[in-house]
Protein backbone atom coordinates (compact mmCIF):
# COMPACT_ATOMS: atom_id res chain seq x y z
CA UNK A 1 0.00 0.00 0.00
CA UNK A 2 0.78 3.22 -0.99
CA UNK A 3 2.00 5.57 2.07
CA UNK A 4 -0.30 8.69 -0.22
CA UNK A 5 -3.18 6.76 1.43
CA UNK A 6 -3.55 5.81 5.28
CA UNK A 7 -5.61 3.71 7.33
CA UNK A 8 -6.73 3.49 10.61
CA UNK A 9 -9.25 1.22 12.36
CA UNK A 10 -10.04 2.30 16.32
CA UNK A 11 -13.29 1.39 18.59
CA UNK A 12 -14.99 0.15 15.69
CA UNK A 13 -14.35 3.15 13.17
CA UNK A 14 -11.71 2.97 10.03
CA UNK A 15 -10.25 5.94 8.99
CA UNK A 16 -9.28 6.35 5.61
CA UNK A 17 -6.98 9.82 4.94
CA UNK A 18 -6.24 10.91 1.65
CA UNK A 19 -2.27 11.83 2.19
CA UNK A 20 -0.75 13.65 -0.21
CA UNK A 21 -1.27 17.10 1.19
CA UNK A 22 1.58 19.55 -1.34
CA UNK A 23 -0.86 17.80 -4.41
CA UNK A 24 -3.98 18.85 -2.12
CA UNK A 25 -4.17 14.86 -1.94
CA UNK A 26 -5.14 14.67 -5.77
CA UNK A 27 -5.55 11.17 -5.94
CA UNK A 28 -3.60 8.76 -8.28
CA UNK A 29 -4.29 5.50 -9.96
CA UNK A 30 -2.13 3.84 -6.92
CA UNK A 31 -4.29 5.90 -4.52
CA UNK A 32 -7.54 4.87 -6.05
CA UNK A 33 -5.88 1.33 -5.49
CA UNK A 34 -4.66 1.78 -2.00
CA UNK A 35 -8.48 3.10 -1.26
CA UNK A 36 -10.06 0.23 -2.17
CA UNK A 37 -8.16 -2.42 -0.85
CA UNK A 38 -8.88 -0.04 2.70
CA UNK A 39 -12.53 -0.33 1.81
CA UNK A 40 -12.43 -3.96 1.13
CA UNK A 41 -10.43 -4.21 4.52
CA UNK A 42 -12.85 -2.96 6.57
CA UNK A 43 -15.72 -4.39 4.64
CA UNK A 44 -14.33 -7.78 5.62
CA UNK A 45 -13.11 -6.50 9.13
CA UNK A 46 -16.04 -7.76 11.79
CA UNK A 47 -14.66 -5.15 14.25
CA UNK A 48 -15.26 -2.47 11.99
CA UNK A 49 -18.94 -0.51 11.80
CA UNK A 50 -18.11 2.48 10.24
CA UNK A 51 -15.85 4.15 7.62
CA UNK A 52 -14.95 7.78 7.65
CA UNK A 53 -13.02 9.36 4.47
CA UNK A 54 -11.27 12.37 4.83
CA UNK A 55 -7.94 14.24 3.71
CA UNK A 56 -4.33 15.25 4.86
CA UNK A 57 -3.38 19.05 5.52
CA UNK A 58 -5.70 21.71 4.15
CA UNK A 59 -7.44 19.87 1.26
CA UNK A 60 -10.41 17.21 1.21
CA UNK A 61 -8.77 15.94 -2.41
CA UNK A 62 -8.33 18.15 -5.54
CA UNK A 63 -10.25 15.32 -7.10
CA UNK A 64 -8.09 12.93 -10.16
CA UNK A 65 -4.53 13.55 -10.57
CA UNK A 66 -4.70 15.86 -13.81
CA UNK A 67 -1.02 14.48 -15.00
CA UNK A 68 -2.62 10.85 -14.55
CA UNK A 69 -5.43 11.61 -16.62
CA UNK A 70 -3.15 12.67 -19.45
CA UNK A 71 -0.54 10.20 -18.48
CA UNK A 72 -2.28 7.07 -17.94
CA UNK A 73 -6.27 8.06 -18.60
CA UNK A 74 -8.24 5.45 -17.06
CA UNK A 75 -10.50 2.97 -18.92
CA UNK A 76 -14.05 3.89 -16.90
CA UNK A 77 -16.18 1.55 -19.08
CA UNK A 78 -14.13 -1.09 -17.80
CA UNK A 79 -11.22 -2.39 -15.33
CA UNK A 80 -9.44 0.87 -13.84
CA UNK A 81 -8.50 1.58 -10.53
CA UNK A 82 -11.06 5.15 -10.40
CA UNK A 83 -13.95 2.64 -12.08
CA UNK A 84 -13.27 -0.14 -9.50
CA UNK A 85 -12.91 3.09 -6.70
CA UNK A 86 -16.12 4.45 -8.25
CA UNK A 87 -17.86 0.47 -7.95
CA UNK A 88 -16.60 0.60 -4.39
CA UNK A 89 -17.95 4.01 -3.13
CA UNK A 90 -21.46 3.10 -4.42
CA UNK A 91 -21.98 -0.99 -2.69
CA UNK A 92 -20.00 -0.55 0.34
CA UNK A 93 -22.22 -2.15 2.82
CA UNK A 94 -21.68 -0.75 6.58
CA UNK A 95 -21.88 3.02 6.79
CA UNK A 96 -19.64 5.56 4.92
CA UNK A 97 -18.92 8.98 6.30
CA UNK A 98 -16.83 12.00 4.93
CA UNK A 99 -15.39 14.36 7.06
CA UNK A 100 -14.64 16.99 4.39
CA UNK A 101 -11.35 19.31 5.84
CA UNK A 102 -11.07 21.48 2.69
CA UNK A 103 -11.72 21.86 -1.03
CA UNK A 104 -13.80 19.09 -2.62
CA UNK A 105 -13.12 18.90 -6.17
CA UNK A 106 -14.10 16.53 -9.10
CA UNK A 107 -14.47 12.97 -7.66
CA UNK A 108 -13.92 14.91 -3.83
CA UNK A 109 -17.74 16.31 -4.25
CA UNK A 110 -19.25 13.49 -6.41
CA UNK A 111 -17.96 10.85 -3.62
CA UNK A 112 -19.69 12.58 -1.27
CA UNK A 113 -23.28 11.72 -3.02
CA UNK A 114 -22.01 8.12 -2.06
CA UNK A 115 -21.43 9.00 1.48
CA UNK A 116 -24.24 7.96 4.45
CA UNK A 117 -22.98 11.14 6.27
CA UNK A 118 -21.09 13.80 4.83
CA UNK A 119 -19.84 16.62 7.83
CA UNK A 120 -17.87 19.67 6.14
CA UNK A 121 -15.45 21.88 7.62
CA UNK A 122 -16.71 25.82 7.60
CA UNK A 123 -13.79 26.47 5.46
CA UNK A 124 -14.70 23.64 2.44
CA UNK A 125 -15.23 24.19 -0.82
CA UNK A 126 -16.87 22.24 -3.86
CA UNK A 127 -16.83 22.06 -7.06
CA UNK A 128 -17.60 19.91 -10.08
CA UNK A 129 -15.47 21.50 -13.12
CA UNK A 130 -16.03 19.30 -15.65
CA UNK A 131 -16.78 21.07 -18.58
CA UNK A 132 -14.07 23.44 -17.84
CA UNK A 133 -12.03 20.53 -17.96
CA UNK A 134 -13.30 19.93 -21.65
CA UNK A 135 -15.40 16.52 -19.48
CA UNK A 136 -18.89 15.41 -18.00
CA UNK A 137 -19.99 14.27 -14.62
CA UNK A 138 -19.05 10.78 -13.33
CA UNK A 139 -19.84 9.24 -10.21
CA UNK A 140 -23.39 8.71 -11.44
CA UNK A 141 -23.41 12.36 -10.17
CA UNK A 142 -25.08 13.17 -13.52
CA UNK A 143 -28.16 10.82 -12.17
CA UNK A 144 -28.11 11.70 -8.21
CA UNK A 145 -27.23 15.19 -8.46
CA UNK A 146 -30.37 16.59 -11.08
CA UNK A 147 -32.68 13.67 -8.23
CA UNK A 148 -31.50 15.76 -5.29
CA UNK A 149 -31.65 19.02 -6.33
CA UNK A 150 -33.92 19.34 -9.73
CA UNK A 151 -32.39 20.18 -13.49
CA UNK A 152 -32.18 23.95 -12.68
CA UNK A 153 -30.11 24.10 -9.91
CA UNK A 154 -27.82 21.08 -11.03
CA UNK A 155 -27.42 22.61 -14.19
CA UNK A 156 -26.14 25.51 -13.06
CA UNK A 157 -23.64 23.73 -10.53
CA UNK A 158 -22.69 21.30 -13.97
CA UNK A 159 -22.59 23.73 -16.99
CA UNK A 160 -20.33 26.36 -14.72
CA UNK A 161 -18.66 24.37 -12.12
CA UNK A 162 -18.22 26.86 -9.65
CA UNK A 163 -16.99 26.14 -6.20
CA UNK A 164 -19.84 26.60 -3.33
CA UNK A 165 -19.62 26.96 0.01
CA UNK A 166 -19.50 24.58 2.72
CA UNK A 167 -23.30 26.72 3.63
CA UNK A 168 -24.02 25.96 0.07
CA UNK A 169 -23.23 22.57 0.19
CA UNK A 170 -25.57 22.17 3.39
CA UNK A 171 -28.65 23.57 1.96
CA UNK A 172 -28.69 21.36 -1.11
CA UNK A 173 -28.02 18.65 0.49
CA UNK A 174 -24.27 17.62 -0.17
CA UNK A 175 -23.51 17.59 3.57
CA UNK A 176 -25.40 17.29 6.76
CA UNK A 177 -23.84 19.86 8.85
CA UNK A 178 -20.93 22.61 8.84
CA UNK A 179 -18.77 23.14 12.00
CA UNK A 180 -15.90 24.92 12.53
CA UNK A 181 -12.64 23.55 11.17
CA UNK A 182 -10.73 23.01 14.24
CA UNK A 183 -13.99 20.78 15.77
CA UNK A 184 -14.72 19.02 12.39
CA UNK A 185 -12.99 15.60 13.73
CA UNK A 186 -14.39 15.49 16.80
CA UNK A 187 -17.93 16.30 15.36
CA UNK A 188 -17.38 13.01 13.72
CA UNK A 189 -15.98 11.45 16.45
CA UNK A 190 -18.88 11.73 18.31
CA UNK A 191 -21.26 11.00 15.54
CA UNK A 192 -19.58 7.49 14.93
CA UNK A 193 -19.57 6.94 18.61
CA UNK A 194 -23.15 6.94 18.19
CA UNK A 195 -23.26 4.59 15.23
CA UNK A 196 -21.02 2.16 16.60
CA UNK A 197 -23.33 1.72 19.79
CA UNK A 198 -25.98 0.63 17.37
CA UNK A 199 -27.10 -2.54 16.30
CA UNK A 200 -24.80 -3.03 13.24
CA UNK A 201 -27.56 -5.60 11.81
CA UNK A 202 -29.99 -2.44 11.49
CA UNK A 203 -27.42 0.12 10.53
CA UNK A 204 -26.55 -2.36 6.94
CA UNK A 205 -29.88 -3.16 6.47
CA UNK A 206 -31.38 0.56 6.65
CA UNK A 207 -28.97 1.76 4.40
CA UNK A 208 -29.64 -1.13 2.01
CA UNK A 209 -33.04 -0.42 2.31
CA UNK A 210 -32.79 2.82 1.73
CA UNK A 211 -30.33 2.52 -1.06
CA UNK A 212 -32.49 -0.03 -3.08
CA UNK A 213 -34.70 2.73 -4.13
CA UNK A 214 -31.81 4.47 -5.83
CA UNK A 215 -31.98 4.15 -9.91
CA UNK A 216 -29.34 2.36 -11.93
CA UNK A 217 -26.11 3.82 -10.51
CA UNK A 218 -23.67 1.58 -11.83
CA UNK A 219 -25.25 2.05 -15.67
CA UNK A 220 -25.12 5.56 -15.25
CA UNK A 221 -21.41 5.17 -14.00
CA UNK A 222 -20.68 2.78 -16.76
CA UNK A 223 -22.59 5.22 -19.36
CA UNK A 224 -20.53 8.65 -18.25
CA UNK A 225 -17.37 6.28 -18.34
CA UNK A 226 -18.05 5.81 -22.14
CA UNK A 227 -18.50 9.63 -22.81
CA UNK A 228 -15.71 10.70 -19.67
CA UNK A 229 -12.91 8.40 -21.55
CA UNK A 230 -13.64 9.48 -25.13
CA UNK A 231 -13.48 13.05 -23.99
CA UNK A 232 -10.42 12.08 -21.61
CA UNK A 233 -8.32 11.35 -24.77
CA UNK A 234 -9.33 14.04 -27.22
CA UNK A 235 -7.69 17.63 -28.09
CA UNK A 236 -10.65 19.96 -25.69
CA UNK A 237 -8.97 18.11 -22.51
CA UNK A 238 -5.58 18.43 -23.95
CA UNK A 239 -6.33 21.96 -24.03
CA UNK A 240 -8.05 22.23 -20.86
CA UNK A 241 -5.24 20.03 -18.60
CA UNK A 242 -2.29 22.00 -20.81
CA UNK A 243 -3.97 25.36 -19.25
CA UNK A 244 -4.01 23.95 -15.59
CA UNK A 245 -0.44 23.21 -15.80
CA UNK A 246 0.64 26.28 -17.68
CA UNK A 247 -1.52 28.54 -15.44
CA UNK A 248 -3.32 29.79 -18.01
CA UNK A 249 -7.22 30.20 -19.26
CA UNK A 250 -7.94 27.41 -21.76
CA UNK A 251 -8.96 28.62 -25.38
CA UNK A 252 -11.66 26.01 -26.53
CA UNK A 253 -12.66 28.71 -29.51
CA UNK A 254 -10.79 26.77 -32.26
CA UNK A 255 -12.92 23.59 -31.06
CA UNK A 256 -16.61 23.18 -33.36
CA UNK A 257 -19.66 23.17 -31.08
N1 LIG B 1 -3.85 17.01 -10.21
C1 LIG B 1 -2.52 17.19 -10.16
N2 LIG B 1 -1.92 18.16 -9.43
C2 LIG B 1 -2.73 18.97 -8.73
C3 LIG B 1 -4.13 18.85 -8.76
C4 LIG B 1 -4.69 17.81 -9.54
N3 LIG B 1 -5.99 17.60 -9.60
N4 LIG B 1 -4.66 19.79 -7.96
C5 LIG B 1 -3.64 20.49 -7.45
N5 LIG B 1 -2.48 19.99 -7.91
C6 LIG B 1 -1.12 20.46 -7.59
C7 LIG B 1 -0.81 21.81 -8.24
O1 LIG B 1 -0.37 21.62 -9.57
C8 LIG B 1 0.26 22.32 -7.30
O2 LIG B 1 1.47 21.65 -7.59
P1 LIG B 1 2.88 22.48 -7.54
O3 LIG B 1 2.99 22.92 -6.09
O4 LIG B 1 3.88 21.46 -7.94
O5 LIG B 1 2.72 23.63 -8.50
C9 LIG B 1 -0.20 21.82 -5.93
O6 LIG B 1 -1.06 20.71 -6.19
C10 LIG B 1 -0.95 22.82 -5.11
O7 LIG B 1 -2.03 23.32 -5.89
P2 LIG B 1 -2.32 24.89 -6.11
O8 LIG B 1 -3.13 25.02 -7.37
O9 LIG B 1 -1.05 25.67 -6.01
O10 LIG B 1 -3.23 25.18 -4.81
P3 LIG B 1 -4.41 26.23 -4.64
O11 LIG B 1 -4.76 26.20 -3.19
O12 LIG B 1 -4.07 27.52 -5.30
O13 LIG B 1 -5.64 25.59 -5.47
C11 LIG B 1 -7.11 23.85 -6.21
C12 LIG B 1 -6.18 24.34 -5.11
C13 LIG B 1 -7.54 22.44 -5.83
C14 LIG B 1 -8.35 24.78 -6.31
C15 LIG B 1 -6.39 23.87 -7.59
O14 LIG B 1 -5.14 23.22 -7.41
C16 LIG B 1 -7.13 23.18 -8.68
O15 LIG B 1 -8.06 23.74 -9.26
N6 LIG B 1 -6.72 21.93 -9.01
C17 LIG B 1 -7.28 21.20 -10.11
C18 LIG B 1 -8.54 20.51 -9.68
C19 LIG B 1 -9.14 19.68 -10.77
O16 LIG B 1 -9.40 20.17 -11.86
N7 LIG B 1 -9.35 18.36 -10.49
C20 LIG B 1 -9.86 17.41 -11.42
C21 LIG B 1 -11.34 17.34 -11.34
S1 LIG B 1 -11.98 16.12 -12.47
Amino acid sequence: MTDLVTSVTQDGVATITMNRPDKKNALTLAMYDAIVAAMKAAEEDPTVRVLVFTGAGDAFTAGNDLVDFMQNPPDLEGESPVSRFLAAIASFPKIMISAVNGIAVGVGTTMLLHCDLVYAADTARFSMPFTALGLVPEAASSLIVPAMIGHRKAAELFLFGEQFSAATAAELGFVNAVVPAAELMAHVAAKTARLTALSPSALRLTKQLMKSQTPDVAGRMKEEGTIFGRLLRGPEVAEAIGAFFEKRKPDFSKFAA
